[in-house]
């Protein structure tokens, strides 16, 4: 879910409307705002579905100087109307926006509340009715009842929470845990938003809430206060990305902007990365630490996990240090026997994502070093890992991950290459990043260049099927659960990534006339078995599609891809299945930057 709150400002509604269409990827269930124009009127509007449902229930009328607002992915509760937020009191005296879980709310129900009439569902409209209890029957006062009410909710639940009250219209009472919030700092009027680009055309300029703080936020000025009511201090930061990075100009949706950003991305890393003799410059302090250690363990979930899987290969090779893999929700409750000296590397492309964050919040406990690998500076696990490094893809709208994938695996490279330099390895030194980084960029503008006929290919072969499949070997494999992702988020098609080898042990009963079956032969090694597998496939009816490096191609071949170093084909035999992806959806009149029940950032476990 993403919020956003703002006080101080003469028209609340437009800022709060702006906030939540650039949050909007974090879900969009329902949407609504309360708005309070500090002279007796104030305002809720809540609807179901998109952010723009919302803006057309808005009239001229509705104005406030405080407000909040929050875009919704459901977890308790359908996505309704009474269960959208902002939630409320009984009396109508309390608004709460709310992003997260309250693991005890049945609990804080029957002991608190037992005589209240509940509207909604959700977690949410508890804590909200608990607060007006504390404030009304036990004559409290507001910040004391909201403090009394977060020290009632379970260690474990996670929220970031703006409330307001009708009796102070100016403030904002706002409290974190476990999800992201911030706060943004302005002349005469502060905010509170889910991400830095939420509040990016108010302020430039912002403060962290960590975790279990309670803050006051008013047009004159901002308390952070801890649990025990001590006033804490806090340094700004400020965040130079300019709004209208985050907006997709001409392009009809921000997935294939992203995808033709590609190339750029790879020169950008190459630039923040690399010196002119293409040596990685990273900070020494890091690599020591990874030096260190006996194994990598490497943390993701979704797009980032792949990109992980990636990763492991490029560690194994350059350094020869054992490198393993895991996804996030999986790491966190079934930990595996540890090595004795592990380094931890978070790929997150958001640095929000709760299950990862959970796992580096039980890696810092047991005092292991770790890096996060993110695309957002001051993101929760940029901000509570040992070591950050950014990915500098710029902001990443669409749901579907595109280049935020494809700069986890160059810069894995990078940090590879930079650590096995640093062991003295020789493949690393012999391996030359930014000729082939350089590559990359040309291939992969090649292959952005080929749209009409990545294009044809969709609608001919992906637009009908039920189903479909990417096989690959090796690092083809790990290539083909992306693609294949890619094509379920956003086209619905049940597609599968395979190991081809496997294909034959029970899945291949799944192969029916036309089922497409699209192959990814980038390896030496293992391009005539994948190859061999296809046939088995054809003789069962399948429309076979290849993806191949051009040194393996064969004149029948789909779609053929410029060669590089084949630790890197990753970076280029995605690419086509991110635009076979893109124009299915396309093709199916489907919105193709906000698949159904999805959120591009999942700050729940
Ligand atoms: C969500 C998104 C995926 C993404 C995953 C991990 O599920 O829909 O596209 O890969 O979260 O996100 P992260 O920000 O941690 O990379």
């Amino acid at each position: 879910c993403g919020i956003v709150g703002i006080t101080g400002v003469p028209d609340a509604v437009s800022v709060l409307v702006s906030g939540l269409e650039r949050l909007e990827y974090r879900g969009y269930d329902s949407a609504g705002i309360y708005v309070n124009d500090q002279s007796g009127q104030d305002y809720l509007v809540r609807r179901v579905g998109r952010i723009a449902n919302l803006k057309s229930a808005l009239t001229p009328a509705i104005k406030g100087i405080t407000g909040i607002g929050h875009t919704r992915w459901a977890t308790h509760g359908v996505p309704s109307e009474t269960n959208a937020h902002p939630q409320y009191s009984a009396d109508e005296r309390f608004y709460l926006v709310h992003n997260g879980v309250i693991d005890n709310f049945e609990q804080l129900k029957s002991e608190y509340l037992a005589d209240v009439k509940f509207q909604s569902q959700t977690d949410t409209e508890v804590i909200v009715q608990l607060v007006d209890r504390f404030v009304v029957d036990y004559e409290m006062d507001t910040r004391a009842a909201f403090l009394k009410v977060l020290h009632l909710i379970s260690d474990d639940s996670s929220y970031a929470f703006v409330l307001m009250d009708r009796q102070t219209p100016d403030t904002l009472y706002v409290a974190k845990n476990k999800s992201p919030l911030l706060i943004g700092i302005g002349e005469d009027f502060n905010m509170v938003g889910s991400d830095a680009v939420a509040m990016l055309k108010e302020t430039h300029t912002f403060m962290e809430i960590q975790d279990r703080e309670v803050v006051t936020v008013q047009p004159e000025g901002v308390v952070i206060r801890d649990f025990d009511g001590n006033e804490m201090k806090r340094d700004t930061f400020r965040v130079d990305m300019d709004a209208s990075a985050a907006d997709k100009g001409t392009y009809p949706f921000y997935m294939l902007k992203e995808v033709d950003e590609q190339p750029v991305v790879m020169r950008k890393l190459v630039q923040e990365y690399l010196d002119d003799e293409g040596i990685p410059k990273i900070d020494p302090k890091l690599l020591a630490q990874m030096k260190a250690a006996d194994r990598l363990y490497i943390v993701g979930a979704g797009t980032s996990y792949h990109a992980g899987l990636i990763g492991a290969r490029l560690f194994e090779r350059l350094t020869g240090i054992s490198t393993q893999v895991f996804i996030s929700s999986e790491f966190a409750y079934e930990q595996p026997i540890m090595a004795a000296k592990p380094f931890f590397i978070f790929l997150t492309q958001s640095g929000e994502t709760a299950d990862s964050r959970e796992v580096l919040v039980n890696v810092k406990k047991q005092g292991w070093p770790s890096l996060t690998i993110t695309n957002v500076p001051k993101s929760t696990l940029s901000r509570e890992a040992s070591f950050t490094l950014l990915l500098h893809a710029g902001p990443e709208i669409s749901v579907a991950s595109t280049k935020a994938y494809t700069a986890q695996v160059a810069f894995q490279a990078i940090l590879a290459k930079a650590l096995g330099m640093a062991m003295n390895k020789e493949n690393a030194a012999n391996f030359d990043i930014k000729q082939q980084l350089g590559l990359v960029a040309i291939g992969m503008q090649a292959i952005v260049d080929s749209k009409d006929e990545l294009e044809s290919i969709a609608s001919r072969y992906l637009s009908q099927p039920r189903n479909a499949f990417y096989i690959g070997r090796g690092i083809d494999w790990s290539v083909a659960l992306e693609s294949a992702l890619k094509l379920k988020e956003i086209s619905y098609v049940q597609a599968e990534g395979f190991a081809s080898g496997e294909l034959k042990h029970g899945t291949i009963a799944l192969i029916e006339d036309k089922t497409p079956v699209i192959g990814i032969i980038t390896q030496d090694r293992t391009a005539n078995l994948t190859r061999s597998n296809l046939q088995e496939v054809v003789s069962r009816g399948a429309s076979v599609l290849t993806i191949a490096s051009k040194h393996l191609s064969q004149p029948d071949d789909t779609i053929v891809l410029p060669d590089v170093d084949p630790l890197l084909s990753p970076l280029l035999s995605v690419v086509p299945a991110q635009l076979l992806a893109y124009y299915t959806s396309l093709g199916k009149g489907l919105d193709v930057d906000k698949p159904r029940n999805l959120a591009k950032s999942v700050t729940v476990q």
